[in-house]
């Protein structure tokens, strides 16, 4: 499918991944964005939405009727709002509410506007506590997270309407993504904006655990460009695509990657309590988009970096902001 000249609907389009998204496919197409702005922002999309190259449609993908009317002529959907792991942790009603029913609603009104294709982005957190690496995406995801859960049940409903019906979905699962617009503050903080705060505040860097949990962090430059790769595959796969860095990188080296990069080889790392199901391991199996799309990840985390700490040090964020602990832990 050629993403030129198409209607494109984005749900959690002003959010991190989302206004990357919106970002590379507003080049050749019509793209709205549906958010109810919850962790996203206007600010996310507005070069985007200032030069009219986009426009914002206020809602929530719990409102069926909401989405019937934004969905109505749209070519293809991205679906991407979410309720995020850490709010998931300590809102399971909204976990289930946003990331399952929601997912259901939006898949319904994409299916009733007879879009062409429906990605879903999924997540690496579906694989949980697997014991297979690098992970394909044909092994037994065990989720250790109710997001990871979550996120799995949007992937059965999405796979449950095409098997029924042909409905077009097409599942992504994204890694770890890193980059400009990465939240840092707040619930949707994640490890690579914190360390880079609490560094530029002189603070320590929280590590949850020994810090040898391992990722496959992903620039979101990559991760945007697989996952325009893999929607705009000629035929629909009917299994999910791993989009990620073929690099395995603990989370330790990635503290010491992010002192590297700021030039503070000798600033201090604190060791917090292990984060409630927190993933030993991740390390993704890439062969089935290079195969299928001839996609890549290539920018390494070296590379990566400074477009990240360039952001943060714009926009500033207080570490008192993004906290260190986790709920319950
Ligand atoms: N960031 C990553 O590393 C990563 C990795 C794997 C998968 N993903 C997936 O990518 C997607 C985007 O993640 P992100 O990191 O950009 O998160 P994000 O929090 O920045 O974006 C989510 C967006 O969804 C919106 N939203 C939340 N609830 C909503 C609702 N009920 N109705 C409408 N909009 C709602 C938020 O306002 C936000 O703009 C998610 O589906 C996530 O599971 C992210």
């Amino acid at each position: 499918m050629m993403l030129q000249r198409k209607n494109i609907v984005i749900t959690g389009g002003a959010g991190f991944i989302g206004a990357h998204l919106a970002r590379a496919l507003a080049e050749d197409n019509r793209v709205t964005i549906f958010d109810n702005l919850s962790t996203g922002s206007r600010e996310a999309a507005a070069d985007l939405l200032d030069a009219n190259r986009a426009t914002l449609i206020t809602g929530d993908i719990r409102d069926l009727h909401g989405l019937d009317a934004v969905f109505n002529d749209a070519d293809l959907v991205f679906h991407l709002a979410v309720l995020n792991l850490r709010a998931c942790m300590t809102d399971a009603d909204g976990a289930e509410s946003v990331n399952v029913r929601g997912t259901l609603n939006a898949a319904r009104a994409a299916q009733k506007a007879g879009a062409a294709r429906f990605v879903y982005v999924s997540s690496s957190d579906i694989y949980g506590d697997v014991d297979e690496f690098p992970t394909p995406e044909s092994c037994n995801p065990r989720p250790t997270t109710i997001y990871g859960a979550t996120k799995l049940a949007g992937e059965l409903v999405c796979d449950a309407l095409r098997r029924a019906n042909g409905f077009p979905a097409l599942v992504v699962r994204p890694f770890n993504a890193y980059g400009p617009g990465e939240h840092a503050a707040g619930d949707s903080g994640e490890a690579l904006p914190r360390f880079i705060v609490y560094a530029l505040a002189g603070r320590p860097l929280p590590v949850y655990g020994s810090g040898a949990q391992t990722r496959s962090f992903t620039h979101i430059s990559d991760t945007v460009r697989g996952m325009i790769a893999a929607a705009s595959l000629e035929s629909i796969p009917d299994f999910p695509l791993n989009i990620a860095s073929a690099r395995e990188v603990s989370i330790m080296d990635a503290a010491r990657a992010v002192l590297h990069a700021l030039n503070l080889p000798d600033h201090p790392i604190e060791h917090l309590p292990q984060r409630p199901g927190d993933m030993a391991r991740q390390c993704a199996d890439v062969s089935r988009m290079r195969a299928l799309a001839g996609f890549s990840a290539d920018i390494t985390l070296e590379q990566g970096l400074p477009s990240l700490i360039d952001y943060l040090r714009s926009s500033a964020p207080d570490p008192e902001s993004a906290p260190r602990l986790w709920p319950g832990s």
